[in-house]
């Protein structure tokens, strides 16, 4: 009896233990740690913490007295950065640093392929061997929350299921190919102004649930070894000093057991930042360095500390096989294998918005085209800070047309308006109002100049392929954008060029949401070609002319206007000038009637360092979806030179458990007369919840190429498991075992089948 009821107990006590040990993601990283200790037992408390801040801008310490290497980081989420002095922000000027420019954050998830990503970050790590890098300080992988954000370009998207994807595709395919990834940054952030002041206020629901899953995904479904923390703080503390973050949510609860790097110059004390997690001080040891030393000596720190520091980052070095330094730098960082896995990736993301048969491009009659725009000529590699890439070459619109139309038409291009540019002097010095007057009357002679130009060439031709949108200096780490209207006067343009002809082809070439409301209805066809790497060009003339079809989908919405946005809806954002938050400045008051009301007091300025994220959940489509708010172009938009069918949905079950996976298949049928694919997007919508959701979530989703007339059958899954909500009261993942509607489509607006099961 007693030793059934001990065996009964051991069985209960396995059980647990499996329970909740099966949760956590066991890294490969942790089968080093029996070296790791040799290691350790032979370092001084010196070498140790000379190990935990830079030795230079992007190298941190190794053991140099047992032969460790050191570890050799390297900008950036696209592109394999330059080489710089060892000390400061200069460039090396080396002849071989020269690398593949790959599309940036926003086109990347516009592919909607987690395989692209994948061969993105095994181009990324090839690259980055060459040069004999370590770790890449990519992928960047926050939610875009707003569509100003000075870095949603390099971003993936509003979605976090979307997002989570294509971050583990990327760190799989860098870290499979000998090199360690460091995802950045975390976490929440999503805005720049103030990035390094501000501190974010959010719920913890919303926060697992819509802002840590790209990261949770990559450390767990793709073991992760490095991670950035972000500049601003997270509900109070900095994130290069959050315990909630670093220690218990992503080594405890995740299983992360590689090293966390701060963002060049984001850590902001010794004791807390060393205890809560961070491994290495970048770019410099202002805490980590001497003031670290001490405070182990005078008690403050343990060496136990120190050690689980030193050997978090051991491990990776051990994970990650140095390059010999006289290996490195020896050819040109830029390879053909590299490039042409550019031209796949920026020949997927291109997006087609609006076409009403101008598109495929025909060419029989020699037409001429006018190419229009600043940014048909203007390269995209570099700006951004952190994000620039010195790249081999890289081609423009107009080349790439140029070059794939050849003499089948005529070419002739006009500058049309001035390109903004990046000034640290304007960014940092204030202008005198003479300075400023004098350059608004530059500006305007200069833009006249130029429309005249575009409109005359315009008139001259049978094609205006009209090329606007953002450019690098607008899009930029460190400050987000003040709207998102065309910049650079383009809208007042692209309409005097319809006054002299209607036939206007329009590309976008920006990172994030620009408004639409005067360019769409002025163009026949509209596409959205992003900041396109190396091969940008080519692959748009390839959509344009037809030789592939347009396969890319927003991996954002595109709003009427930026105020229907979530955060600048509530007044969350921008901070500092408006009340920020629903809940802010809340005042009682007696109205006409003598009734009390609260409402807020207008006359208090909000503080600019704190940004609520009163939306909750409630970002993106999940937004418009869930507060009827109409959209110029839905999350997951994109229009091809085919058409798709969709028939016959089944699932496996009518009802499932909360450890059943719901298998989804139907019927897809290219009813048109070209090759292309489509993207099917699966959401749900719960019908009975018990708590709150938004509207709909996208929650599997598959690129599917179809020859015309071809069909497949395709199967899409949803584990029960990923549709839990994170319940705040009890810090736990719960089911909400409900009635679901399983909704197939061709974007969050365009549902073509649905069908009805139940959790139970
Ligand atoms: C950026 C990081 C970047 C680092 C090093 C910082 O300003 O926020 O993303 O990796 O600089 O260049």
């Amino acid at each position: 009896m007693r030793i059934t009821r001990i065996f009964a107990l051991a069985v209960i006590a396995v059980l647990l233990i499996s329970s909740t040990t099966e949760k956590v993601h066991r890294s490969a990283l942790l089968q080093y740690d029996k070296q790791i200790d040799g290691i350790i037992s032979k370092m001084t408390v010196q070498e140790k913490t000379d190990m935990l801040h830079a030795k230079h801008m992007f190298v941190s310490a190794g053991v140099p007295g047992q032969g460790i290497a050191d570890i050799k980081y390297a900008d950036g989420p696209f592109g394999i950065r330059e080489e710089m002095q060892p000390d400061n922000w200069n460039p090396l000027g080396l002849q071989n640093d020269k690398a593949t420019f790959f599309p940036t954050g926003s086109a990347l998830a516009a592919t909607w392929s987690p395989e692209l990503a994948y061969s993105y970050g095994t181009a990324m790590a090839r690259e980055a061997r060459l040069r004999g890098k370590d770790m890449i300080l990519g992928p960047a992988i926050n939610i875009q929350r707003i569509p100003t954000g000075g870095r949603t370009y390099e971003y993936l998207s509003e979605d976090p299921f979307l997002s989570s994807k294509m971050a583990v595709g990327y760190t799989k395919g860098a870290q499979e190919n000998g090199v360690a990834v460091c995802i950045k940054h975390f976490a929440l952030n999503n805005q720049e102004n103030n990035r390094g002041s501000v501190n974010v206020i959010i719920g913890e629901r919303a926060m697992r649930e819509i802002y840590l899953p790209p990261f949770r995904a990559a450390v767990e479904e793709a073991d992760a070894y490095g991670v950035m923390a972000a500049y601003n703080k997270v509900n109070g503390w900095w994130c290069a000093e959050n315990d909630i973050l670093m220690n218990k949510i992503l080594r405890k609860e995740w299983g992360f057991a590689g090293m966390v790097i701060s963002d060049w110059g984001g850590t902001h004390s010794t004791v807390n930042a060393i205890k809560n997690g961070l491994n290495v001080e970048m770019p410099d040891k202002r805490y980590l360095g001497k003031a670290l030393l001490d405070s182990v000596k005078a008690g403050f720190v343990s060496e136990d500390i120190i050690n689980q520091r030193v050997r978090e980052i051991l491990r990776v070095r051990l994970a990650i096989n140095p390059v010999p330094e006289n290996e490195a730098n020896k050819e040109v960082t830029s390879q053909p294998a590299q490039q042409k896995i550019a031209y796949g990736v920026a020949s997927k993301s291109i997006v087609l918005l609006k076409n009403d048969g101008v598109l495929p491009l025909k060419l029989g009659n020699k037409p001429v085209i006018a190419v229009i725009g600043a940014n048909a000529t203007q390269k995209m590699a570099s700006g951004g800070l952190g994000a620039g890439v010195k790249t081999l070459y890289e081609i423009t619109p107009l080349e790439g047309l140029k070059d794939r139309i050849g003499d089948k038409a005529q070419i002739i291009y006009a500058q049309g308006y001035e390109p903004v540019q990046f000034s640290f002097a304007d960014r940092f010095r204030k202008k005198t109002p003479e300075e400023i007057e004098k350059a608004s009357r530059q500006k305007e002679l200069t833009a006249q100049k130029l429309t005249k130009e575009a409109v005359e060439a315009s008139s001259k031709a049978d094609i205006v392929i009209f090329v606007g949108g953002d450019n690098r200096a607008i899009e930029t780490e460190g400050s987000d954008r003040e709207n998102i209207f065309l910049p650079s006067g383009q809208d007042k343009l692209i309409a005097s060029i319809s006054e002299v002809n209607r036939n206007i082809i329009t590309v976008l070439t920006s990172g994030a949401p620009n408004d639409l409301n005067v360019v769409e209805p002025l163009s026949k066809a509209l596409l959205i070609s992003w900041f396109n790497g190396s091969e940008g060009g080519n692959a748009l003339a390839d959509v344009i002319l037809g030789i592939i079809s347009p396969s890319g989908r927003l991996p954002f919405t595109l709003p009427f206007k930026l105020e229907d946005s979530p955060a600048y809806a509530l007044h969350n954002y921008p901070q500092g000038d408006k009340n920020s938050d629903v809940f802010a400045n809340l005042v009682s008051k007696t109205d006409a009637a003598g009734k009390s009301v609260t409402e807020q007091d207008k006359s208090q300025k909000s503080d600019p360092n704190s940004a609520y994220y009163s939306e909750e959940s409630l970002l993106g489509y999940r937004w418009y979806d869930t507060k009827n708010i109409s959209v110029k172009y839905p999350f997951g938009f994109g229009l091809t030179y085919t058409t798709f069918d969709y028939s016959n949905l089944k699932t496996n079950k009518e009802k499932y458990g909360k450890n059943d996976v719901i298998i989804v298949s139907f019927s897809l049928n290219n009813t048109g007369k070209m090759s292309a694919d489509e993207v099917v997007q699966l959401y749900i919508h719960r019908i009975n919840p018990s708590v709150s959701w938004p509207e709909k979530e996208l929650k599997a989703f598959s690129r599917i190429p179809l020859n015309p007339t071809e069909s497949k059958t395709v199967r899409l899954e949803i584990p029960v498991k990923s549709l839990m909500f994170w319940n705040e009261s009890t810090q736990s993942w719960d089911n909400d075992l409900c009635r679901v509607e399983l909704l197939v489509g061709a974007s969050a607006a365009d549902i073509r089948l649905k069908k009805e099961i139940t959790l139970r």
